[in-house]
């Protein structure tokens, strides 16, 4: 049996990222951000214009995700500022 996660982030193919479970959303001024319900999708295409949430114009403008097999996840530990 396996534990279920608090806050679980998904990677929408080619679209947004749907944040699930207990979060909570800052702007970039720490502001907190009401996300009106328990799952939210956040733009990752850059052309929402309700951003930080998804408004489905990743289609629009056909958004290609980088594939996620082609490289291996980055590693905090190769960040050139990274604490050695
Ligand atoms: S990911 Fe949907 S509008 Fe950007």
């Amino acid at each position: 049996m396996s534990a279920t996660p608090g806050t679980s982030i998904t990677l929408c193919p080619h679209g947004p990222l749907l944040v699930r479970g207990d979060f909570e959303l800052l702007d970039a001024m720490g502001l907190t951000v009401d996300p009106r319900r328990g799952t939210v999708a956040l733009c990752r295409c850059g052309g929402s214009l309700i951003k930080p949430f998804c408004d489905g114009t990743h289609k629009l403008l056909e958004f290609q995700a980088p594939d996620p097999t082609a490289a291996r996840a980055p590693n905090i530990d190769d960040h050139p500022r990274s604490p050695t």
